[in-house]
């Protein structure tokens, strides 16, 4: 089972592994879905619960998901099939890349939205041009356009020369750069409001749709649920730590995004805006903060251009998922894969670029109770779907791999694992399925 094809790549070391599955985990998630989403759902309470979810739900299933992989060695599909061979299970594989794709579509759109600032700020600082966001359809379709391409180059290099390179030296300067954007936000009059509010939880904001948002967007930020995880861990050796992996991984992305919440805020209640704005909070309080900075267009862009590439090492992770279906049980060659599944994605995504573009009939639907068809798209992909996907792979895992058999996976190149795995076999036995089931049922028949 564990034999690995040649046609197969591995990482260069577990640090390669670490980055990389940080790149795919640190992305608009952190700073554009995290803030946007306390913002909508209590600020502080969200916090709170976001926490409780990423530590009791989201780190456990991290555990499962790379065990899956590193055990078979394959793409969601495959891993599924080497364990359950002609079962229905393989359904969830499938699911996973249709999931991959539901998302790759949409956030790539947004993406694009990134690369536009990123634009805008070089122009002003070139020309002295005003930043003034046109969203012409033409504009939103060729960055969004442009954003696939970048990410159909960089995952036709491979996994390794690919995607472990990029991470390496521009994740760390991303920290930096909104480390000084943080301690400019802090320093605007009026900031302490924004932090108060951001960091002190108000009990009674706590519903059922709140818990709801902040495990999703646990699964979301942690790349869970859609065979992310499980197919970068397929390039991982029996010698690395699943424990540290995973735990890493974990800490990275919940360190980015509570310091993109005090990025945010912060600046928010200084300069008026409404926390509950949206999907467009960062795209109306960062230019703000710019605008009275010192050297601002400069940070601009650089800050864009950050985000621009932690996106990328998202949507790598999320095309390289289909890719190694293609790849591994289609036989498909790299290039093809690639190319392919970019077109397919660009074609899906259309309608979420038209919607950005505000061309009425796509912002006027209401599908799932949401507005407009990209918060839809987000909301059946980054919110449903990922919730299912882990929840069923809890459940595969119970009743098919079997507990013992991914504990011991885990164990291997983990020794310490050995105290904690009781503890983990009943997370992801009944705590976790149970509730991961209730939220989503609270949910869905409220
Ligand atoms: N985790 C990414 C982010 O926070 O931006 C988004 C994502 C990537 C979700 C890959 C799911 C995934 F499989």
């Amino acid at each position: 089972m564990s034999a690995q094809s040649p046609r197969r790549g591995q990482w260069g070391s577990q640090i390669g592994f670490i980055l990389a599955a940080a790149g795919s985990a640190v992305g608009l998630g952190n700073i554009w879905r995290f803030p946007y989403m306390a913002g909508q759902n209590g600020g502080g309470a969200f916090v709170l619960v976001y926490l409780v979810c990423v530590l009791v739900i989201a780190l456990p299933v991290m555990f499962l998901e790379i065990s899956l992989g590193r055990a078979t060695h394959r793409n969601p599909v495959g891993a599924i099939k080497a364990v359950a061979p002609r079962s229905l299970w393989r359904l969830l594989g499938y699911l996973a890349l249709l999931t991959g794709l539901g998302i790759l579509s949409y956030y790539s759109v947004i993406a694009g939205k990134v690369l536009t600032y990123c634009a805008l700020y070089v122009r002003k600082l070139v020309l002295g041009e005003g930043i003034v966001y046109s969203g012409a359809t033409v504009e939103v379709v060729i960055y969004f356009a442009l954003f696939l391409i970048l990410t159909v180059l960089v995952v036709s290099g491979g996994v390794q020369r690919g995607i472990e390179r990029w991470t390496k030296i521009l994740m760390p300067l991303l920290v930096v750069i909104m480390g000084a954007i943080i301690v400019r936000s802090l320093l605007l009059p009026g900031a302490m409001a924004g932090v108060k509010w951001f960091v002190t939880p108000d009990f009674s904001k706590i519903t059922p749709r709140v818990i709801l948002n902040a495990m999703s967007q646990g699964f979301f930020s942690l790349s869970l649920g859609m065979g992310a995880m499980l197919t970068y861990g397929s390039y991982l050796s029996r010698k690395d730590s699943i424990v540290t992996c995973g735990t890493s991984v974990v800490l990275f992305d919940t360190v980015i995004a509570i310091l993109a919440g005090f990025m945010i805020f912060p600046a928010v209640f200084a300069l008026g805006g409404d926390p509950a704005a949206g999907s467009t909070l960062i795209f109306q309080v960062l230019p703000k903060v710019f605008g009275g900075m010192e050297g601002g267009a400069v940070v601009g862009i650089v800050f864009f251009f950050l985000l621009c590439v932690a996106a990328l090492t998202s949507t790598v992770s999320l095309l390289e998922v289909v890719t190694a279906y293609f790849v591994d049980e289609r036989r498909w060659s790299r290039r093809r894969s690639v190319w392919t599944i970019g077109a397919a994605a660009f074609i899906v995504g259309l309608p979420s670029a038209f919607d950005l573009a505000g061309i009425t009939p796509w912002t006027s639907i209401t599908i799932l109770g949401k507005h407009g068809f990209l918060e839809a798209m987000d909301f059946l992909w980054g919110n449903l779907s990922l919730a299912i996907g882990s929840l069923l792979l809890c459940v595969f895992a119970i009743a098919v791999w079997g507990l013992k058999n991914a504990a011991s996976e885990i164990e291997i190149g983990s020794p310490g694992f050995v105290r904690f795995r009781a503890v983990w076999i009943f997370f992801i036995r009944w705590i976790c399925p149970a509730l991961i089931g209730v939220i989503l049922v609270s949910k869905l028949v409220s």
